[in-house]
């Protein structure tokens, strides 16, 4: 069966990256990462991608006139690698019509919180740790032209304790994302992801029938 070719667009640590990577090299995924793209040439993700011997490209904004003519050469190397999906796996930039318009619905992204909550910005975490919420989280959804604002996938929530610094929250939150991000991608993947307007729909009995069927036939 072939599977669904991701192109992932990181900037950092890809801690997010490595969850997919370990994910896609499990027998039953239906998804293989075909390439990643960093727009930090010193970004740990890179290391992460060639490890798993994916390529691994850099398309910094300095070698390019404008943020517009980066992200159409991160448009054309996902496009080479003949992508699918296209996950922002720990971006620290926005989108531009470039993308939007070159994957169309085909773009999900990882966020810290849960959304519409501390939506926008990098420090999500410390801001629902300021606010005082007491139940925080992280969000998959796809990408539109409003930052944080697509339709969601799947949503996760994390409790915030009375001892936490935005560093302990950030970390309880990372080890749900790294659950949370696979299983959408894979859900996707799996054809079972449909979207109307703003509402995601899971098909959870096909899903349900599909692990069936996978645990049968091994
Ligand atoms: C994650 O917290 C993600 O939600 C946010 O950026 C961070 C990336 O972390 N968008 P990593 O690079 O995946 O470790």
């Amino acid at each position: 069966m072939s599977k669904l070719r991701v192109g992932a667009l990181v900037s950092g640590r890809g801690s997010n990256l490595q969850a997919l990577l370990e994910r896609s090299a499990e027998p039953d995924a239906r998804f293989a990462i075909v390439l990643v793209a960093s727009n930090h040439a010193d970004a740990f993700a890179l290391q992460r991608a060639r490890s798993f011997g994916v390529p691994a490209a850099v398309v910094e904004r300095k070698e390019y006139p404008t943020r517009a003519q980066q992200q159409q050469a991160m448009v054309e190397l996902l496009r080479q690698q003949e992508v699918d999906l296209v996950v922002l796996a720990g971006f620290d930039r926005v989108v531009g019509t470039e993308l939007l318009v070159a994957f169309p619905g085909r773009i999900v992204n990882i966020h810290p919180s849960l959304l519409p909550a501390f939506s926008g910005g990098l420090h999500a975490q410390a801001e629902a740790l300021a606010y005082g919420v007491k139940v925080s989280g992280c969000t998959v959804h796809f990408v539109t032209e409003t930052v944080d604002g697509g339709p969601i996938v799947l949503q996760t929530a994390v409790p915030v304790l009375e001892n936490d610094t935005a560093a302990s929250l950030a970390e309880r939150i990372l080890a749900a994302e790294h659950q949370t991000l696979p299983r959408a991608v894979d859900l996707i993947a799996r054809g079972l992801v449909r979207v109307e307007g703003r509402r995601v729909f899971i098909d959870a009995a096909c899903e349900s029938k599909e692990m069936n069927s996978e645990v049968e036939q091994r």
